[in-house]
């Protein structure tokens, strides 16, 4: 059980105390299009003054804007939050990897990760030299879940200074309440970052942590158009967060992250008739997840389907090999969980279109029940 802590120290210069001390007053780089000036001819950034014949509109001539302000303003009117406290960045893979390095002196400020989990997270962690420290979810009967007591528990006990929680989570499947990431934000205030990974937030029933950021500036969100959106060649991902600590990961993050055709890309894909298309393929997505989920429960060589809140299913199988050798054989490649903790029998099924699926179907139907 997690007891809510109050804290009274002012939310700005509580989320700035938590960033690496060397780092508050970094300015980073300042790229020729970071520096405000007026002209009509452009000699500041060692560009061509001649497009390329494969851009016959020179809309890449230019280095482009490092962060496109129509972007930013659309994903934040998409996402619910102010434009100030939003980042745009090369997918949320940067977004995570520069959380870690704002927040994390190497070798000495921790992070919370709970396996099994996405990789990312123990991945930037080691990068940065910061010790990481694993609470593993816990099984129940409606599926895997953060102990966030021990979480808490364990991010105060190690120094931790950012915690991962994946809602809902890959590749377990399951959300994490509101009310609960509350409680947890609020032990944590002034000592630790609360990161919601919401990859698969469009895929889930739960409401985007965005709303609890005015209230919790040591909260952090964490969303992608690389899942629902369809566009993750584009690598667009976006963390938010309290406008202090964006004003930090902006500078820490390497120059022009977001390449222009990849603007024009996302800015199309949140158009309102492209949203509406999203919107229908989020809802395929369900209903199939739905069928997939009941008709992999009646297979008999499958052991356990977990309910999912995201775009791909976590089966248990008597004979996990085997499955992955038969879809394998049937031409269907799927997450092989095996190596992670507690998954020794299980695969990880991304929901595809119904055809799709149905060839995942006819692949594990064969397989035996147990011995
Ligand atoms: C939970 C989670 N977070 C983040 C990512 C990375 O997404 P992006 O493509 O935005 O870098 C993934 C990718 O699979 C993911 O599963």
């Amino acid at each position: 059980m997690i007891e809510p802590v109050v804290s009274n120290a002012s939310p700005v210069a509580d989320i700035l105390d938590l960033v690496r001390e060397d780092l508050r007053d970094f300015a980073g780089y300042a790229s020729a299009r970071s520096v405000a000036l007026q002209g009509d001819v452009w000699l500041n950034a060692n560009e061509s003054a001649w497009a390329n014949p494969a851009d016959p509109h020179a809309a890449c001539r230019r280095y482009p804007d490092p962060q496109p302000a129509r972007l930013r303003a659309a994903l934040a009117g998409l996402y619910g939050c102010t434009a100030e406290q939003l980042l745009l960045g090369r997918g949320s893979d940067e977004a995570i990897d520069l959380l870690v390095r704002a927040l994390c002196r190497p070798g000495r400020d921790a992070v919370v990760a709970t396996p099994p989990v996405f990789g990312m997270y123990a991945v930037s962690a080691r990068l940065q030299g910061a010790p990481l420290v694993e609470v593993p979810l816990v099984e129940e009967a409606e599926g895997f879940a953060p102990d966030l007591g021990a979480v808490a528990n364990a991010a105060l006990q190690h120094g931790a200074k950012l915690v991962f929680l994946c809602s809902p989570a890959n590749p377990t499947g399951r959300a994490i309440a509101l009310s609960e990431i509350e409680v947890l934000a609020r032990r944590l205030a002034g000592r630790a970052v609360v990161v919601v990974d919401e990859a698969y937030g469009e895929f889930s029933d739960e409401p985007s942590a965005t709303r609890l950021l005015s209230a919790h500036a040591n909260l952090a969100v964490l969303r992608t158009l690389s899942k629902a959106h369809a566009l993750a060649a584009a690598r667009i991902g976006v963390v938010m967060a309290d406008a202090a600590l964006i004003g930090v990961l902006r500078r820490c993050q390497a120059p022009y992250p977001i390449p222009a055709p990849c603007t024009e890309l996302a800015l199309a894909a949140v158009a309102p008739e492209a949203l509406a298309q999203t919107a229908q393929r989020v809802l395929a997505v369900r209903e199939q997840r739905e069928r997939l989920t009941s008709a992999l429960a009646a297979l008999p060589g499958v052991r356990r389907v977990y309910p999912s809140q995201g775009n791909f299913l976590l089966v248990r199988f008597h004979d996990a090999e085997a499955a992955f050798a038969a879809l394998l054989a049937a031409g269907v490649v799927v997450r092989d969980q095996r190596a992670a903790p507690q998954l020794g029998d299980a695969l990880r099924i991304t929901i595809g279109s119904a055809e799709q699926n149905d060839r995942v179907l006819s692949a594990l139907s064969l397989l035996e029940a147990a011995a």
